[in-house]
């Protein structure tokens, strides 16, 4: 079983090639949550994963909010891996993870690390369509370690993103994400076809289609930005609305209304 958050695509990319390793099946974390499932026989798995993007050096407020309430029955000790995405660095996300399965009596057995195009558009634009496809086909290789440490259930940390001194700047910078998961800076331009897309894919119910525009009814969101990256108009932006920083959807996954841009 695997449980994986993805806003635009990277990690469902990685989520898939491991679930393909190891025939695993894969549970969305939007979707167990919509559907209030947070109860999981796991007695006849070998392996449960879970995989997601890096935010603020640690973990998307989802996989927090999720976490909490999860029950694993029939857990004895079964192989937990983590793989992270990330644009560079993944900092010491995997400890939060670590902490909140150890507050169930679960153990997390290995880490892993994937770079990927970043997409966190509020810091600056996108890098170019060449520096991206070179990252994607530079990922591989970190998938296909996991995939096979992750088959035979290596254990411990295989993770080569953490990136300099990974406690110290989690602890230091994760307390940002609380601001940047305002929902204050989002902007709607002219460009809305009032489609709705963004009302159905907000993976915490945060935005309300009013008056055929999006707006967004929570303070807080989980910042993943699914929204401004996959609007087929290109009319979500962060802060000013003439800041467009790009807009991306990992190209190898199938299914999306988007691509690199
Ligand atoms: C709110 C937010 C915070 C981020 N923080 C980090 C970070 O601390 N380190 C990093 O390397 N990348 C960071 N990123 C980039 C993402 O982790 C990266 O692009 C990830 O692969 C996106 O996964 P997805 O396509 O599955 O949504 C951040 C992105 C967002 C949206």
């Amino acid at each position: 079983m695997i449980f994986y958050f993805s806003a635009t695509g990277n990690s469902k990319y990685v989520a898939e090639r491991v679930a393909a390793a190891t025939d695993d099946h894969l549970v969305f974390l939007p979707d167990a949550i919509r559907a209030r499932v947070y109860r999981y026989d796991v007695s006849r798995e070998s392996r449960i994963g879970f995989v997601t993007p890096t935010y603020f050096f640690g973990l998307p407020s989802i996989l927090h909010f999720f976490l909490e309430k999860l029950e694993l029955t029939g857990y004895t000790d079964q192989y937990v891996y983590l793989v992270l995405t990330c644009g560079a660095a993944t900092g010491d996300a995997a400890g939060q993870l670590g902490k909140l399965l150890k507050a169930k009596g679960v153990t997390l057995s290995a880490q892993f690390g994937v770079p990927m195009v970043d997409n966190y558009v509020p810091l600056g634009k996108l890098e170019d369509r060449e520096a991206m496809e070179k990252k994607l086909e530079e990922a591989e290789e970190y998938i296909d370690e996991a995939r096979r440490a992750i088959r035979a259930r290596g254990i411990g940390d295989y993770n080569r993103c953490q990136g300099a001194a990974p406690g110290a700047r989690t602890a230091a910078l994760y307390p940002l994400y609380a601001h940047g998961r305002s929902t204050k800076p989002f902007v709607v331009t002219d460009a809305c076809l009032g489609c709705g897309l963004c009302q159905e894919i907000c993976p915490c119910g945060a935005i309300a289609l009013t008056g055929g525009k999006p707006v967004w009814s929570k303070k807080q969101c989980v910042q993943c930005l699914a929204c401004l990256h996959r609007c087929p108009a290109g009319a979500i932006r962060w802060k000013k609305a003439s800041e467009a920083n790009g807009r991306y959807y990992n190209p190898k996954v199938g299914g999306s209304a988007k691509q690199v841009e």
